[in-house]
């Protein structure tokens, strides 16, 4: 079997990308991590790519809504469109302060097309976010997303989704009292943490258990969910398709779901 390239990007201690390191390495993944990229130069997950001879970068976002802030529109990627991204992510600017917003997101483009252009320079066939603590613009998702390719970054998720989106699952998870808690692993949309869903692992939550004991459980499931995802992935098992159901009273509800084929 061929062996994929894997691209990952993270923004912290990187135990997840160490644990696809290790699958490739041990050869239960059929792929190689080919560059691992970061909005943070003090990421661990930059060391353990080090330690492995991948090839490693960082975009500064900070320094990026800088130079953006005194060159304005200078630093914005030409082929960046506004409305098309308001549009996208359903985000409307009487919502909310326009300049702002078009600040906001003419900073996360430019940072964007900077990621972009050093992943550019590493082919890859599947892009894996492994704590990588960016929410990204359809910017971004269209322009690794191309049709010929269809949906090729996958994200891991520290919850059951689609309870508890966002940056902190676990404490969600944990401050709800939730009796079983777990992670996703699922395909990136223009949504947070929306995307079809790939796999899922849960844990049962004792009444002994702290958030320090949750994290603990799950980031062990974590790092079996991502080796069997990206594998599934990595052996073209992982069809996306569209599925309409009924509902009552003649209501339908259309979904993009994650069929895994034997
Ligand atoms: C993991 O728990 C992952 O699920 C979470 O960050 C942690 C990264 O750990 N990701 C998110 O919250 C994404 N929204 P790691 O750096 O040790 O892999």
């Amino acid at each position: 079997m061929n062996k994929i390239r894997i691209g990952v990007l993270v923004s912290g201690g990187g135990s997840n990308l160490q644990a696809i390191i290790d699958a490739c390495e041990a050869g239960r993944i059929p792929g190689k991590v080919v560059f691992v990229g970061s909005d943070n130069s003090d990421a661990y997950g930059l060391e353990r790519a080090k330690r492995h001879k991948i090839p490693a970068f960082v975009v500064n976002y900070r320094k990026i809504a800088r130079c953006y802030d005194q060159e304005k529109e200078g630093t914005i990627p030409d082929d960046f469109n506004l409305h098309e991204i308001l549009e996208k992510q359903r985000l409307f600017p009487q919502s909310g302060d326009p300049t702002k917003l078009a600040r906001f997101l003419g900073i996360r483009a430019s940072a964007e097309r900077a990621l972009i252009d050093k992943m550019n320079t590493h082919p890859f066939d599947l892009l894996v976010l492994a704590g990588f603590m960016r929410t990204l613009s359809p910017y971004f998702i269209d322009r690794i997303n191309m049709s010929r390719l269809g949906h090729r970054i996958m994200n891991i998720h520290p919850a059951l989704l689609p309870a508890f989106p966002g940056t902190d699952g676990y404490g969600d998870t944990f401050r709800y009292g939730c009796k079983v808690g777990g992670c996703t692993v699922h395909f990136v949309d223009y949504g947070e943490d929306s995307g079809p869903i790939i796999g899922q692992k849960a844990f049962e939550i004792d009444p002994g258990d702290t958030l320090e004991t949750i994290k603990e459980k799950g980031l062990h499931l974590e790092w079996e969910l991502y080796e069997d995802s990206v594998r599934l992935f990595a052996e073209g098992r992982l069809k996306i398709i569209r599925k309409v159901f009924d509902l009552k009273g003649g209501r339908k509800i259309e979904r993009t779901i994650v069929e895994i084929e034997s």
